[in-house]
């Protein structure tokens, strides 16, 4: 693997690249896929891997697709970008926008994202517009605005985020030798199971892979629409990256569920922070509540009877844990020990 080559040169013959596209990276991709050392071997998993997609440059898988459509905005000489966000779209625009000279504005729901995220949109300059409303009512708003003022639209809408996305699958395809058999991922807007799908699919054709995987996604229960069959209105969940009712990519979705004959599910709040608790304390893994949806969903299956001998399960941790330092500090349950600077006392404290 190279981690000093981003997606769009390490793909190019997938993606939608021509001799007038900007080869740009800010090193996204190249991400870890790292071998489950805990949980897959307690579902009876031996073969469970992580894909640490909180591992690109600004945390999230987001990078990936971001790459890809700001790449596309420079090649028709865009000046202006702008998304709806549940916080992670947001960050990774405002970090591109910043690289190459691009005016981001980015709309998200007030007072309902993740502060590391926050931070991040403010420490990259873009323009923060915090709308009293949610996720989508956010993203039809930004949909308008961008048609009215000829901004270029990057959440996911934008068809080349996914092309983007999809790179992921190619990796983890060209890291175990072939396609794994179950793919578990969150699902939120239901881009990124889009974009996985699509990706197993070209390199499918391509003969890159000799099969497909079932497609695994997991909404939160509060935040299911798909699972329910209908828009929530008002969605609710811990996890607010998913924090989403009405998903843009449902329909994609939906497709990748019913040709992988994989599923698509809903996990509780509850089931969310066990995941995400058992994940750091496990396995060393610290990524975001929205990101344990995956592994809370192998947990899940394996409760209702899945089995999984011989075969080999990918969870996609979408993003890391940093981002939301508010999640960790409610529910790890760790009371700090205060001491003074003296030896014996703090041995005499740690023999106890
Ligand atoms: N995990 C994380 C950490 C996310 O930020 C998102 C989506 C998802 C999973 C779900 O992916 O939307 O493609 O189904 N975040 C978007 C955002 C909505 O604005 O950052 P999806």
């Amino acid at each position: 693997m190279n981690g000093t080559i981003g997606v769009i040169e390490r793909y190019k013959e997938f993606l939608p690249v021509n001799a007038r596209t900007p080869m740009i990276s800010m090193g996204e991709g190249s991400t870890p896929l790292v071998k489950s050392t805990n949980i897959g071997p307690s579902v009876g998993c031996d073969n469970l891997y992580f894909k640490l997609e909180g591992c690109n440059p600004t945390g999230s898988f987001k990078d990936r697709g971001m790459v890809m459509a700001i790449a596309k905005a420079l090649e028709g000489g865009r000046k202006r970008v702008i998304c709806a966000s549940t916080g992670n779209t947001s960050a990774s625009a405002a970090a591109y926008s910043a690289r190459y000279n691009l005016q981001a504005f980015v709309v998200v729901p007030s007072g309902e994202i993740a502060l590391g995220k926050l931070a991040q949109a403010m420490a990259y300059g873009a323009r923060i517009l915090a709308v009293d409303g949610n996720f989508d009512d956010a993203l039809k708003m930004v949909r308008d605005l961008s048609t009215e003022l000829s901004i270029e639209l990057v959440n996911s809408l934008n068809p080349y985020r996914l092309e983007g996305q999809k790179t992921a699958s190619f990796e983890i395809s060209d890291a175990l030798g072939d396609a794994p058999d179950m793919i578990c991922i969150p699902v939120g807007n239901a881009g990124n199971i889009s974009a996985y799908w699509k990706g197993f699919n070209e390199y499918r054709i391509d003969e890159q892979i000799s099969k497909l995987p079932r497609m695994m996604g997991f909404q939160a229960a509060g935040a299911a629409p798909i699972v329910k069959g209908e828009p929530i209105h008002e969605p609710q969940t811990i996890a607010s990256a998913i924090r989403i009712g009405n998903p843009a990519s449902w329909d994609k979705a939906v497709a990748a569920r019913d040709e992988s004959e994989g599923d698509i599910d809903a996990v509780t709040d509850a089931e969310i922070i066990e995941a995400y608790i058992r994940l750091a304390r496990d396995e060393g893994i610290f990524c975001e509540p929205a990101s344990a949806a995956s592994v809370a969903g192998l947990i899940k299956l394996a409760a209702q009877g899945q089995q999984f001998e011989e075969m080999k399960v990918v969870c996609i941790l979408t993003g890391m844990g940093l981002k939301d330092p508010t999640t960790v500090e409610n529910h790890a349950l760790v009371e700090l020990e205060y001491v003074e600077p003296d030896v014996d006392q703090v041995a005499a404290l740690l023999s106890k």
